[in-house]
């Protein structure tokens, strides 16, 4: 009897529980990686079709006022490449010649050019005189005009974002924690040049065209480029102007689209950041307080979700920049609660790994309010920063707490209270063997200059792991990600240039995944 007990079964069970794949099968077998489904429009970027937006953010994530004859900073460039007389269905990529092929673009050039106060062309679409509210119509409208019914979620664009961090503290165009201000008081420094500093840019366009590799391959090509300097003729070339760009082409060899980015500082607008989005199709996305558009109709949720991409850096940016492998971002509020639009409570959550090996690490045994309070291994436990012989100092560059959290541990940082919409808090990892165990770089300068790879990352299980604010003895919030980005942050620093390719991206999550359409979570 006992025959269950007996030792050789007990060690052949500690045997089997030792052994890692085991564990694996054991805890995850409801959402094997073979069962991931794409969350995004574009999976892997392999549609013929164009689907980008362009938007330009102030310091606080609105517009402010419009750059001059430039409309409202919202663009698209939709276009379908077509056969004439083939159905919709008919894929006119790698068929034939160039000569069959057409390209049908959904916006207009005066769709892109309107501005505050202009009608939409169409009524559902509502003119606001503000341009903080016009532009929120405009970004729907454009997804009106590009959206793609291919199921019951229908997605819009991949969204290219471009943001302005100098910031007038002179004007009340920035809340405070999402409090509208009469006047500011701050000891923090930013960059200003003068009245104007927070201004929009100007921004061109070449729409998507036709582009044809020995007569056969025929493929899209566009982008859109511009400067903050609003005397600047691009026509004589940069010069010392602040400059972006991103263009995309088809890489023939594999079908995905190459996005090609260029961003440039300037002494006058020293702080740019400049981003590939993966938006959710609907609702409030990363940063923003209103109803946007994007790409992604289902939602990665913290811990079963991955995203794939291929990264090639040409330039980094210099040593201020913050390359992000990877930023996301949501919106909860401190209770655990989803966002409403209440920018009083409603918190905008980021984390984000830098990749730049210059990057060093704020977080230290002699800085803890730069740590989160704690850190969580990969098994689970828990690690307070205060453990200095155990606390993995290095795994973090900095952990800023929302301005409106009432039970903080001592000590702590306040995340900057102008530069979003509402209270932000912010989470910036660093390569590290503790982030390696999901596929990130184990060590700085893993991925930088001269060396691309394409990234399988478990950013679920990552994000799982961090450490967000939440008042004492509340649910823990659902980590529903909005945005997943790539990009850089050229954090003052002037004439810098970051050059880099993002190819291949896709967002998976298993087939239960919520719909972005759905409902509120
Ligand atoms: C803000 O006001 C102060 C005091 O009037 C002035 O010295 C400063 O130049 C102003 N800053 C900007 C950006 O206009
Ligand atoms: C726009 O088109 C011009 C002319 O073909 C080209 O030189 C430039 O590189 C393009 N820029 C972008 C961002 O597409
Ligand atoms: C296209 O993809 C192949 C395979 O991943 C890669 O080797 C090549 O460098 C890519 N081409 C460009 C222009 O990025
Ligand atoms: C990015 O892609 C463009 C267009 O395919 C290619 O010409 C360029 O060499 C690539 N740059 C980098 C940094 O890989
Ligand atoms: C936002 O939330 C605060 C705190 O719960 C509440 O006092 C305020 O009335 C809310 N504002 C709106 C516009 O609902
Ligand atoms: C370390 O931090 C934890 C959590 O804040 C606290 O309970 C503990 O007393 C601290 N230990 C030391 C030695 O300060």
């Amino acid at each position: 009897m006992g025959s269950l007990f007996s030792p050789s079964f007990f060690f052949f069970l500690l045997f089997l529980l030792s052994q890692p794949f085991l564990l694996i099968l054991t805890h995850c077998s409801p959402h094997a990686s073979l069962e991931y489904i794409s969350a995004i429009g574009d999976p892997g970027m392999k549609s013929p079709n164009v689907r980008v937006a362009f938007e330009a953010w102030n310091f606080c994530n609105e517009v402010g006022a419009e750059a001059p004859h430039m409309g409202s900073p919202r663009l698209a460039d939709c276009a379908d490449l077509r056969t004439p007389f083939a159905s919709d269905q008919q894929d006119c990529s790698g068929l034939g010649s160039d000569s069959n092929c057409i390209v049908l673009q959904k916006v207009s050039e005066s769709d892109n050019k309107l501005g505050a106060g202009e009608k939409f062309p169409s009524e559902r679409f509502k003119s606001y005189l503000d341009p903080d509210l016009y532009v929120v119509e405009k970004e729907r409208y454009l997804g009106s005009l590009c959206e793609v019914h291919d199921s019951s979620n229908p997605w819009s664009f991949w969204m290219i974002m471009l943001k302005n961090g100098n910031f007038d503290k002179n004007s009340t165009l920035c809340p405070e924690n999402g409090k509208k201000m009469t006047k500011l008081i701050t000891d923090r420094k930013f960059p200003c040049f003068g009245k104007g500093c927070m201004n929009q840019p100007l921004v061109y366009h070449n729409y998507s065209r036709l582009v044809s590799f020995d007569k056969r391959m025929v493929s899209l090509t566009g982008g859109f480029y511009g400067t903050y300097e609003l005397d600047a003729d691009l026509n004589n070339g940069i010069g010392k102007n602040s400059y972006f760009s991103v263009s995309w082409h088809k890489n023939v060899s594999t079908g995905s689209w190459i996005f090609s980015n260029q961003l440039t500082t300037s002494s006058k607008y020293p702080w740019l950041m400049l981003y590939l989005r993966s938006d959710a199709t609907t609702g409030f996305n990363g940063g923003y307080h209103y109803d946007g558009r994007g790409i992604m109709r289902k939602l990665p949720e913290s811990p079963n979700f991955k995203v794939r991409l291929t990264l090639d850096i040409k330039n980094g940016g210099g040593k201020n920049s913050q390359f992000y492998l990877i930023d996301i971002g949501s919106c909860w509020k401190n209770n655990g609660d989803a966002c409403n639009g209440n920018t009083t409570t409603d918190v905008t959550r980021y984390s984000e790994m830098i990749i730049n090996p210059e990057t060093s690490s704020w977080c230290r045994p002699n800085n803890l309010a730069s740590c989160p309070p704690y850190h969580v291994s990969a098994s689970g436990e828990k690690i307070y920063r205060n453990e200095t012989s155990r606390f993995p100092y290095s795994a973090y560059h900095l952990y800023c707490s929302p301005g409106n959290a009432r039970h903080l541990e001592k000590p702590y940082d306040i995340c900057d209270p102008y530069s979003n919409p509402q209270s932000q808090e912010l989470l910036q990892i660093l390569p590290h063997p503790e982030w390696a165990v999901h596929g990130y770089p184990k060590k700085q300068g893993d991925g930088w200059i001269g060396d691309p790879r394409t990234w399988e990352l478990d950013v679920g299980a990552l994000s799982n792991r961090l450490y967000f604010y939440q008042d004492p003895g509340t649910k823990p919030a659902r980590r529903v990600w909005t945005s997943i980005n790539v990009g850089v942050e050229i954090y003052i620093s002037e004439g810098a240039t970051a050059e880099w390719n993002v190819s291949d991206f896709d967002v998976i999550v298993p087939p239960d995944a919520r719909d972005a359409n759905c409902c509120s979570y």
